[in-house]
């Protein structure tokens, strides 16, 4: 377990075209993860396919490149004690079907494609990071503490 380990989390486009980014937030929010970078962008194609880089010969890759790129997504860092794995848990499963009530997906998720989040893979060392530094310049992720910083770390 890492402490104060950053992740990265966005609300997809089914996510955010249905009002679902407030929710979302507000669980990472109760679960005392701590915000330190959020912005509302519109993903370019060619982020779009780096970020999905890994599935690139899968054939869903199209699909879900077409789908990223579809409307804004709202890209956060979050951090926290054993951040990816907290986030995942919290996510459920790829397929919101196969996803316990509870999880975000699972209690707010459509479909295998409309699944309202994207959430860095825990079985994945690094893909935090690399996503991290794929979405957000070094100056973006702002460091500030929080009153109750004592009970979280
Ligand atoms: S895999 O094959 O297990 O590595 O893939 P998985 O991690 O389950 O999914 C990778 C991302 O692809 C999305 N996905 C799909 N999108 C559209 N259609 C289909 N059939 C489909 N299958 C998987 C899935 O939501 C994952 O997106 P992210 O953003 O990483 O959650």
């Amino acid at each position: 377990m890492s402490e104060r380990e950053r992740t990265f989390v966005m609300v997809k486009p089914d996510g955010v075209k249905r009002g679902l980014i407030g929710e979302i937030v507000s669980r990472f929010e109760q679960r005392g993860l701590k915000l330190v970078a959020g912005k509302f962008i519109e993903i370019p194609r060619d982020l779009a396919e780096e970020h999905y880089g890994e599935h690139r010969e899968k054939d869903f890759f199209e699909g879900l490149v077409e789908f990223i790129t579809s409307g804004p997504v709202f890209a956060m860092v979050w951090e926290g004690q054993d951040a990816t794995r907290q986030v995942r848990s919290m996510v459920g499963e790829t397929d919101p079907a196969e996803s316990p009530a509870g999880t975000i997906r699972g209690d707010l998720g459509l479909d295998l494609g409309r699944n309202v989040v994207h959430a860095s893979d825990h079985e994945d060392p690094g893909s935090n990071e690399r996503e991290i530094d794929l979405f957000f310049d070094e100056e973006e992720l702002i460091d500030y503490e929080r009153p109750d910083e004592a009970w979280l770390y």
